[in-house]
C-alpha cells in the first residue's frame, strides 16, 4: 500500500538499517525498482524531482506509481517529492497524492530555511503527509580545501537540533561530504562521520537522517558505458562500506539516482552496440530495466540492509 515514511523509519531505527529512496522518471525505471523491492521484500521510497515532473508530467508518474502499488500486494511504498524548492511545488504534490515531500531550503539563510520549512510542515501535517528538510550544502571534502570551508558548508550539529525542534520536520538531510552526480570525489572518498555522529547525538533519539548524493557509481556500469561508446572518465561515488557505516550511525534514507541512470544507460549502450539491427525500443529498454532491477536488488540486500523488512 501507499504509506508515509513514518513506520518504515521507525522500524529502520530499531533494526539500524536504511531505506532506499530511488528517483523515478518513467515506466521502465519504476518497474525495475519495484520488481527488485518485491523480490527482496523491502520497504521502498519512490521519489520524484521537479525535473521528473517536467519530463513525464505529474499525472503520468502518479498513475505509474498507482499501477506499481496495485501490482505489488502488501509492499509498503512511499511517494516522495525530491528537492522541492518552494511551498507551491510541495503543495501541488501534497494535494496531488504524494505521502512525503522534501522542502529544500538549504540555499537560504538559517531563519528563512526555518520559516519556509515550518510553512510546508504545517500544510503537510494537516493532510497526513510527512516532510524532509535540508540543512547544510552538499559538497565533497577536497584535500586542497581548508577545513574552515567544510565547516561552513557542512551541517552544524547544534543548528540541526534547533532546526528540527523549531520546524517540527519529520526527517533531515545533512551535508557531510556527499554530492550529487557521478563525480563525487577527486581524491579518496571521505565523509565526515564525526560530524554525523555529533548530529545524531544532538537530535532527538532515533530521528531519521537522510543522505543525498549517495550513489556508489558502480565501476561495472561506468566501464560498460565507456566500453560501448560512452565517455564518462573519472566517475567516482560513495563506497558501499561508507553507506553501511552511515546506516549504522543513524542514516535512515539513502538517495539514489545516478546509479539508476548509469545502470540503464550502460545496459542500453551495450544492447545497441551488440545488436546494431535492433530498433524496437522494447528490446533495449528491457535490458535497461533488467539492469536497474539487479542493481537495486544488490543495494537492498547488501548495502541498505532493508531486504526482508517489508
Ligand atoms: O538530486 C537530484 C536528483 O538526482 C534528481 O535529478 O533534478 O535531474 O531529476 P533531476
Ligand atoms: P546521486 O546523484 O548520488 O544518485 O544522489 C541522488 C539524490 O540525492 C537525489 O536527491
Ligand atoms: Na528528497
Ligand atoms: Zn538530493
Amino acid at each position: 500500500p501507499l504509506v508515509t515514511t513514518r513506520e518504515m523509519f521507525k522500524k529502520a531505527a530499531e533494526g539500524k538499517y536504511a531505506i532506499g529512496a530511488f528517483n523515478v522518471n518513467n515506466m521502465e525505471i519504476i518497474q525495475g525498482i519495484v520488481e527488485a523491492a518485491k523480490e527482496e521484500q523491502a520497504p521502498l521510497i519512490l521519489q520524484v524531482s521537479a525535473g521528473a515532473r517536467k519530463y513525464a508530467k505529474h499525472i503520468y508518474l502518479i498513475k505509474l506509481v498507482e499501477a506499481a502499488l496495485e501490482d505489488s500486494g502488501d509492499l509498503p511504498i512511499a511517494l516522495h517529492l525530491d528537492h522541492g524548492e518552494d511551498f507551491e511545488i510541495c503543495k501541488a504534490c501534497i494535494d496531488g497524492g504524494f505521502t512525503s515531500v522534501m522542502i529544500d531550503g538549504s540555499r537560504l539563510p538559517f531563519e528563512e530555511n526555518i520559516a519556509l520549512t515550518k510553512k510546508v510542515v504545517e500544510y503537510a501535517h494537516e493532510r497526513g503527509v510527512v516532510v524532509e528538510a535540508e540543512l547544510g550544502k552538499l559538497a565533497g571534502i577536497e584535500d586542497n580545501v581548508k577545513v574552515a570551508e567544510h565547516e561552513a558548508a557542512f551541517t552544524d550539529p547544534d543548528q540541526a537540533a534547533e532546526f528540527v525542534e523549531r520546524t517540527g520536520v519529520d526527517s533531515l538531510a545533512v551535508a557531510i561530504g556527499t554530492s550529487h552526480g557521478a563525480y563525487k570525489f577527486k581524491g579518496d572518498p571521505r565523509l565526515d562521520f564525526e560530524r554525523l555522529q555529533k548530529i545524531v547525538e544532538k537530535l532527538p533519539k532515533d530521528f531519521p537522517i537522510v543522505l543525498h548524493g549517495a550513489s556508489t557509481v558502480l565501476p561495472e556500469f561506468v566501464e560498460m558505458c565507456n566500453k560501448y561508446g560512452g565517455n564518462i572518465p573519472g566517475a567516482k561515488g560513495v563506497p558501499e562500506d561508507m553507506l553501511r557505516k552511515a546506516a549504522e550511525l543513524g542514516v535512515r534514507k539513502i538517495n539514489i539516482d545516478t546509479d539508476l541512470r548509469l545502470a540503464m544507460t550502460a545496459a542500453i549502450r551495450k544492447h545497441l552496440y551488440e545488436h546494431p539491427d535492433h530498433f524496437d525500443p522494447r528490446q533495449y529498454l528491457k535490458d535497461g530495466r533488467d539492469a536497474i532491477k539487479e542493481m537495486v536488488k544488490h543495494k537492498l540486500r547488501n548495502v541498505l540492509g532493508c531486504a526482508g523488512k517489508a
